[in-house]
């Protein structure tokens, strides 16, 4: 290769999306016409509520088209911070200690980027979202994964934390309720991890992206609430995707002890300036509704919690697949071991032979799992489930 050619060690180390091969596989199939039934999303299949997109029509029409504060507009930051006082119980949080950022995918990179130098570790309980390791290697630190099963409720122990811990270690992801498992962490659970956390002077990387998909009456808790000396160990990161069908918008949050807000805030300055401003003045409009915006996630529950319970169900009444309930985000994570194949071999042949797409479990450091996603139609569950229970019997015969 010649010099010019060479990539950067960056670049060199980061894995293609895991996820992809099989969307790819999917898609070529639909464009030739193929009934694929997917079950691969990764956001909710319903459209942002009319009052937020008329508030960025709004903007747009006003001429917020210019630049804006690179960590945010200031009216977003205040009610960002109020939501954390008031709704997630965070005292004394200040609008300086919020930044608005091009995706919650963005809010993890500058947290990670914030704290982590090379050489450094980060903990990553498996399963895992498919992005943590590789934007860990991006910052020139170590991902290191420990794993929690499904007899486990996928959630690690602190003991099992305390155990990954090294003098090397800055920061663990804790991702509740999470990606691909759905699973949530106890207000007791959390809290003990927290202190874990605390007490070996690491810092938490809590991702709360789906704070408010929720079932069962299950309660969220974010770990910065537990005290004063944990809001100085946690950064926060979430965004406006999941929780109000914005996918899309790309706009993501941040929450951050102030002297790593301010490091955020510099980075953001410094590589993607603010995230678009006219979107901002749309998420202004969720938080500023709040009732009304509670009121359409409540609409987009009461959905996605039928289509769960029935995924559930036919998921559970296949022969040889185990599927934990999960309580949050709109992922189902049932084991498919014992049809005696990976998982990326059960995705490309279930694919192939019933053309069912579902993601599997290798990319989310979770061999013998597959992620099915409830956000698409009851149709398509059901379509899926007849072609599954017909794969998987064929596979035992
Ligand atoms: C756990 C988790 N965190 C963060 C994100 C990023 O979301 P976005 O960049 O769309 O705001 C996702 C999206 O799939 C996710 O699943």
């Amino acid at each position: 290769m010649s010099q010019q050619a060479k990539l950067s060690t960056w670049a060199s180390n980061i894995a293609p999306s895991p996820t992809l091969a099989v969307d790819a596989k999917a898609k070529e199939l639909k464009a030739a016409g193929e009934d694929v039934c997917g079950f691969g999303a990764g956001e909710p299949d319903f459209d942002t509520p009319d009052f937020i997109k008329d508030a960025c029509i709004q903007a747009l029409n006003e001429g917020k088209t210019k630049y804006a504060p690179a960590p945010g507009i200031p009216a977003l930051r205040s009610a960002l911070a109020e939501k954390y006082r008031n709704d997630n119980g965070v005292a004394g949080v200040d609008p300086s200690q919020i930044i608005v950022s091009p995706g919650g995918k963005y809010s993890c990179y500058l947290a990670i980027l914030a704290v982590v130098s090379p050489g450094d570790e980060v903990i990553i309980p498996a399963p895992y979202w498919v992005s943590y390791p590789e934007m860990v290697k991006l910052s020139g630190g170590t991902p290191k994964s420990i794993f929690a099963g499904a007899d486990a409720e996928f959630k690690i122990t602190p003991d099992q934390l305390r155990e990954a811990i090294t003098p090397k270690t800055r920061m663990v992801i804790i991702n509740s309720p999470s990606n691909p498992t759905g699973a949530i962490y106890s207000p007791a659970e959390l809290e003990a991890l927290t202190q874990v956390a605390v007490e070996a002077g690491i810092y938490i990387m809590s991702d709360e992206i789906y704070e408010y998909l929720l079932y069962d009456g299950v309660k969220h808790i974010s770990p910065a609430s537990f005290s004063p000396e944990a809001a100085d160990h946690v950064i926060t990161v979430s965004g406006f995707s999941k929780t109000f069908s914005m996918t899309g918008w790309r706009l993501g949050t941040l929450m951050a002890p102030p002297a790593i807000a301010k490091a955020v805030a510099n980075i953001q300055s410094q590589t993607s300036s603010n995230a678009t401003t006219f979107a901002q003045y749309g998420a202004l409009a969720a938080m500023e509704n709040w009732d009304q915006s509670m009121a359409a996630v409540n609409e987009m529950l009461t959905v996605f919690d039928r289509r769960r319970l029935r995924l559930l169900e036919g998921l559970r009444s296949i022969e040889g697949v185990q599927c934990p309930r999960a309580q949050g985000a709109f992922y189902l994570f049932p084991n498919i071991d014992t049809f005696g194949l990976s998982a990326n071999d059960f995705a490309a042949k279930i694919l192939d032979e019933e053309k069912v797409a579902l993601v599997p479990g290798e990319g989310f450091g979770a061999p013998g799992y597959v992620r099915l996603s409830y956000a698409i139609s009851d149709e398509v569950i059901e379509k899926g489930l007849e072609r599954l229970s017909r794969f998987c019997a064929g596979l035992k015969a």
